[in-house]
């Protein structure tokens, strides 16, 4: 009696074949899926998005002020340099602290944390650019970095490639041997 009981139950347990005939094209489509997916994402990078909206506009056109008053790096030396939140919180300790990205800003002050603003131009790290040597040659911001203060958001304006940097510094007589640029 007890083998038959024990048979039946047996019987109940679904045969090795069915449950692969589930699970197979269950693990297929998970797979095909998955990697259609990651193609997808790998295709089509998410936008680059700021940490904070930060408008140049209003800062350069509206209260006119200078590049160099927040980008103190470019004259003096290799890096424009981006400000420190200390700096932009000279203003916004007061001003417009009801909208949402300047909210952003206040919490990263409080919390003395930095922000992580996300680079535009960046060359490899074979190149070396010195910003320092282009401001006291004349060259105005615009000539590389197109008109910053009519991008909502930063674009890369200028090809800024070997062949692009060679050329003007042959037309302007600048050294271009092999070592001015790399390291
Ligand atoms: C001759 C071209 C040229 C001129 C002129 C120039 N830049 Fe740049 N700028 C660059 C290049 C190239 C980079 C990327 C440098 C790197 O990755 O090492 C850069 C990077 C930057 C950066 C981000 C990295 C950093 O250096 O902090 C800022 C900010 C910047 N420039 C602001 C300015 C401002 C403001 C001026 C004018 C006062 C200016 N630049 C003039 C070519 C130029
Ligand atoms: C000289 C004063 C001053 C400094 C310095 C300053 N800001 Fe502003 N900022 C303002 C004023 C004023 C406005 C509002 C302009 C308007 O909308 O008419 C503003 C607007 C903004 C806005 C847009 C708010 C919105 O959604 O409309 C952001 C974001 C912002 N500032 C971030 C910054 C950051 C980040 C820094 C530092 C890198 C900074 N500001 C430095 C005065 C300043
Ligand atoms: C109130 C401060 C402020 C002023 C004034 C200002 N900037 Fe900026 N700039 C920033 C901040 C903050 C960032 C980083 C966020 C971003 O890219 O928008 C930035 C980013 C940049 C970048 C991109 C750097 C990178 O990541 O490669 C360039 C180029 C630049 N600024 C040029 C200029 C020029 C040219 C002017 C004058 C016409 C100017 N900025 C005026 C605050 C300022
Ligand atoms: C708009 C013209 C122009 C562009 C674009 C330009 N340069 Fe220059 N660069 C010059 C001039 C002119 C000098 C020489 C300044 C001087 O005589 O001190 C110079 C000087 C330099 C120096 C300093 C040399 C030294 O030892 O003092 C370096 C480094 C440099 N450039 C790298 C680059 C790189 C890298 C690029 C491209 C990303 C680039 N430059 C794009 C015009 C340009
Ligand atoms: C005026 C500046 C400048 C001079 C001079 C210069 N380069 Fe470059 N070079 C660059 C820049 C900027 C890049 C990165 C952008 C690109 O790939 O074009 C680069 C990229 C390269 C690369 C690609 C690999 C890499 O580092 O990313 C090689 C290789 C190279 N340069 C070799 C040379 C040699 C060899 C010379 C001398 C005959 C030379 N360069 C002179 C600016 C310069």
């Amino acid at each position: 009696m007890a083998t038959t009981a024990g048979g039946r139950k047996l019987g109940r347990v679904m045969p090795t074949g069915r449950v692969l005939a589930i699970i197979v094209p269950f693990i297929v489509l998970l797979v095909v899926g998955g990697g259609t997916w990651y193609l997808y994402g790998a295709l089509n990078p998410p936008p680059k998005q700021q940490p904070i909206a930060f408008p140049h506009p209003v800062h350069v056109e509206t209260l006119q002020l200078d590049c160099q008053f927040c980008h103190r790096g470019a004259a003096i030396g290799p890096a424009a340099t981006v400000p420190a939140v200390e700096q932009c919180m000279f203003c916004h300790k007061v001003a417009v602290t009801d909208r949402p990205e300047v909210q952003k800003l206040r919490a990263a002050w409080e919390k003395k944390e930095p922000i992580d603003w996300l680079r535009v131009y960046r060359m490899p790290d074979t190149v070396r650019f010195v910003h320092e040597a282009h401001i006291q040659a004349g060259f105005d911001c615009a000539v590389c970095h197109g008109n910053v203060g009519q991008q909502q958001v930063v674009q890369h304006a200028r090809d800024l490639r070997m062949g692009d940097c060679v050329t003007c510094h042959r037309v302007n007589e600048a050294p271009t041997d092999c070592t001015t640029c790399h390291y």
